[in-house]
């Protein structure tokens, strides 16, 4: 069908609540509020979304969601995930980040496989739908399985194979990611995107990088990689590479010259922010994850005020450890608060901004999602705001940020499909997932 033909069909119209979004031409914190709103859905496309009554040709659809009381918003975007480790929620936590890789991480890690894979990731899709995320980023291994997993759970996302490029067959963990472009890139309804994902510097020596980035042109795909996480990988950087940060060398690689989304960027200088704005790096900003391995504090306002696309991730289940995007963002806008020493620093609508078009921007999706505007891709959450914890309204962006919880997330719309309406997932058996997961992450422990 094409698009001309799509526009004239409206499959759901949502009326009667409050829509809040950011606004795509905006400044960094520019969100509107319009507050009986109407949003229509068409093709997996957002047609309209602004004041009620809407004009006509919205009006009417196949599909009517009564939305009074609720407040729409854009769905929220995990830039930095790696899903299946939810199988290992809980399973090593209050250590040092190089001892909790190496001791406990890395080794049971080298027990998985694909099913494991597949329901850890299936577990991290319903808990993320649940928590109103509509998108994630993810790298990690077994993603074919990750991408069933997408695929069965109607949820968006853009994978990557994790490539140690130090390990014995990293040619072969390349070629996988190849085989995941070739199989996954643009499937289920446009779901999927496929990037190239190694791991960071430190796990990649150069000419490994350089065979990422030969086929990542092959591909004309994007990166998701780490950087500069603690200050130990920064150092080591400088030591081996002739003083270079881990920015500036992956700069001087031409690494840059690909879409790449950077996991981190906690220890940062002002060269290093000024490589990441001009070349349009993406940031993954993961407060909770570098709170919780005392990685540091990454200097976001800074790489806000140049004009870094920044945006939030919860990183993997097991330094988190939950996979809750609005937990993420209350937390950005109190630990920079902190930092700062300053309260103005990171305002609400500056956080909210962040977890869905900043995630979109830092991930190169933004002329598909991240806001509710005409033409981009129908993924929004509807939150019930009738309880006691969002009373009195003297400020919607406030309660969202401050106050909301991911339990208030009703319903959740991605690419036109509803896949929980009313608190019910659509089209999933939560209660297999559930008992699945914990079988095999009980399995794997045993191994370990
Ligand atoms: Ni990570």
């Amino acid at each position: 069908m094409t698009e001309a033909a799509c526009d004239k069909k409206v499959d759901i119209v949502l009326e009667g609540m409050t829509v809040i979004s950011p606004v795509s031409s905006g400044k960094a914190e520019t969100v509107t509020v319009i507050d009986k709103g109407t949003v229509a859905i068409g093709c997996g496309k957002i047609l309209y979304a602004g004041p009620s009554p809407a004009p006509p040709e919205f009006r009417s659809a196949k599909k009517r969601i009564d939305a009074s009381g609720m407040i729409a918003l854009p769905g929220f975007v995990n830039a930095h995930t790696h899903t299946a480790m939810t199988l290992l929620r809980g399973y090593a936590d209050d250590m040092v980040l190089m001892e909790w890789l190496e001791e406990k991480i890395w080794p049971i890690e080298a027990h998985l496989d694909s099913e494991d894979v597949y329901w850890g990731t299936m577990l991290a899709c319903i808990e993320m739908i649940r928590a109103g995320v509509t998108t994630f980023a993810d790298q990690y291994f077994f993603m074919d399985a990750a991408a069933k997993a997408v695929r069965d759970t109607g949820i968006r996302a853009c994978l990557a194979r994790g490539l140690i490029g130090a390990s014995p067959d990293s040619s072969r963990a390349l070629q996988e990611n190849i085989d995941l472009y070739k199989a996954w890139h643009g499937e289920a309804d446009g779901r999927i995107t496929v990037m190239f994902g190694p791991h960071a510097p430190y796990t990649c020596p150069l000419d490994f990088l350089e065979k990422v980035m030969a086929a990542a042109e092959e591909y004309d795909a994007g990166m998701h990689i780490h950087l500069s996480e603690t200050r130990g990988e920064v150092e080591e950087s400088k030591a081996r590479h002739g003083g270079m940060s881990p920015i500036e060398l992956m700069d001087s690689i031409g690494l840059f010259e690909f879409r790449t989304l950077a996991a981190h960027c906690v220890h940062v200088s002002p060269k290093d922010i000024e490589i990441l704005s001009a070349k349009g790096v993406g940031v993954a900003h993961n407060p909770t994850s570098n709170m919780k391995l005392a990685s540091g504090i990454a200097p976001v306002p800074a790489m806000l005020k140049a004009g870094v696309k920044v945006g939030l991730g919860t990183d993997g289940a097991s330094s988190n450890n939950n996979l809750d995007l609005l937990e993420e963002a209350r937390l950005a806008a109190f630990l920079h608060k902190l930092a700062e020493n300053d309260p103005t620093v990171i305002p609400a609508g500056q956080a909210l901004a962040m977890a869905t078009l900043g995630g979109a921007k830092a991930m190169g999706m933004d002329s598909e999602m991240g806001s509710l505007e005409p033409g981009k891709k129908a993924d929004l959450i509807l939150l019930d705001v009738n309880k006691p914890h969002m009373h009195p309204r003297h400020d919607l962006i406030s309660h969202i940020i401050y106050s909301a919880r991911a339990d208030d997330v009703a319903t959740v719309i991605i690419n036109g499909q509803t896949v929980m309406e009313d608190g019910v997932l659509v089209g999933v058996d939560e209660q297999e997932v559930l008992a699945k997961a914990e079988e095999r992450a009980k399995a794997l422990v045993a191994k370990a």
